[in-house]
């Protein structure tokens, strides 16, 4: 069995492999522009971010009903046990789906269908993350918070994520003021592709706990020391940072030497069927590509457990730490 941890940085749409893709578009009369998965996988060569976003956003054209959300969180939960995950953190894009007409009870009851049966059936606890997306207007993303209300009691907190660049933390300062008082948890993308400035203007101006991605910290030494100081979990995803070619190949991954650093580094999947791998898979690569030792990858497993909204249920949060202490690799 792989190292227990926990994964933090998972969308849930990101989960949706090829094969279930065809076969939701089947089941809901809805086309793709793709003969089939072979010609689909085509599409999964990517040059940016945007350049994923763009086949993220179609592919999801598929979901249409609390079924099918159900089954997308159900497959990704059966992979997820499979490679060692105890407890995950799921991140779900609500405006992707209002725009296409759904309801936010479509989604969240769906997913939470799955979400509720977790620990019985695969052995995960599960919360859910609610993104705004950055690439949408500031009123937008308030609507979309308000359109949750009747849904606080299944989501922790809220995330900031899709196209980065020009699109700076600072817009979205009222929403997450709102959120916060709401009593939600904040976390953002913030350095994937962005500036280090918006790593500081996520902690400063949205009040967030953890650093989605935020590698680009390691361009400012000052930065670094404060992420240090203050231990702001970053959400690292290794895989994806190749596939998207934030970092060249897996070997140039600055992961080792954020560790050294002392930063507070977990690894994730972020949209495992886009990317080549799974939670397990992140760990697996940066294993062997970057030759980190068997104490850096319990490092990085108990990093995941302490930097989890566990804060309701530190007994659970104990007991995946002592799992971690006692694994033999
Ligand atoms: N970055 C930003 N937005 C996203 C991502 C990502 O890696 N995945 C899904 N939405
Ligand atoms: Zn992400």
């Amino acid at each position: 069995m792989p190292v227990p941890k926990a994964e933090l940085h998972l969308h849930i749409e990101g989960t949706l492999e090829p094969e279930p893709a065809f076969e939701l578009a089947a089941r809901n009369g809805v086309e793709l522009p793709y003969a089939d998965t072979e010609e689909l996988r085509e599409a999964y060569r990517f040059e940016d971010l945007q350049s994923f976003l763009n086949l993220y956003y179609e592919l999801m054209a598929v979901l249409r009903t609390e079924r099918d959300f159900e089954d997308l969180a159900n497959a990704y939960l059966a992979r997820a046990a499979a490679q060692g995950v105890r407890h995950a953190e799921i991140f779900f894009d609500p405006q992707a789906h209002l725009a296409r007409g759904l309801s936010m009870g479509t989604v969240v009851e769906g997913l939470s269908r799955a979400l509720d049966r977790s620990e019985a059936n695969h052995g995960i606890s599960t919360q859910l993350i609610m993104c705004f997306l950055r690439d949408e207007s500031a009123e937008s993303a308030m609507k979309t918070l308000e359109a949750a209300k009747p849904y606080l009691d299944r989501i922790v907190g809220i995330g900031l994520d899709s196209a980065e660049v020009g699109h700076p933390p600072v817009k979205f300062r009222e929403v997450y003021e709102a959120a916060a008082a709401l009593g939600l948890r904040r976390v953002a993308h913030a350095g994937e592709e962005g500036p280090p400035e918006y790593i500081t203007e996520a902690l400063d101006v949205l009040g967030v706990e953890r650093v989605d991605h935020g590698l680009r910290c390691m361009e400012s030494p000052a930065l670094v020391e404060r992420l240090v100081r203050d231990r702001v979990p970053l959400t690292l995803c290794p895989l994806s940072n190749v596939r998207l070619r934030t970092v060249d190949t897996l070997a140039d991954h600055p992961l080792p030497a954020m560790l050294d650093a002392g930063l507070l580094c977990t690894v994730n999947s972020d949209d495992p069927a886009y990317f080549g791998g799974y939670a397990g898979d992140n760990f697996d690569a940066v294993r062997s590509a970057l030759g980190l030792s068997e104490e850096r990858l319990r490092e990085l497993a108990r990093n995941s457990f302490v930097a989890s909204f566990l804060e309701d249920d530190e007994e659970r949060r104990a007991r995946y730490l002592a799992e971690v202490e006692a694994y033999e690799f």
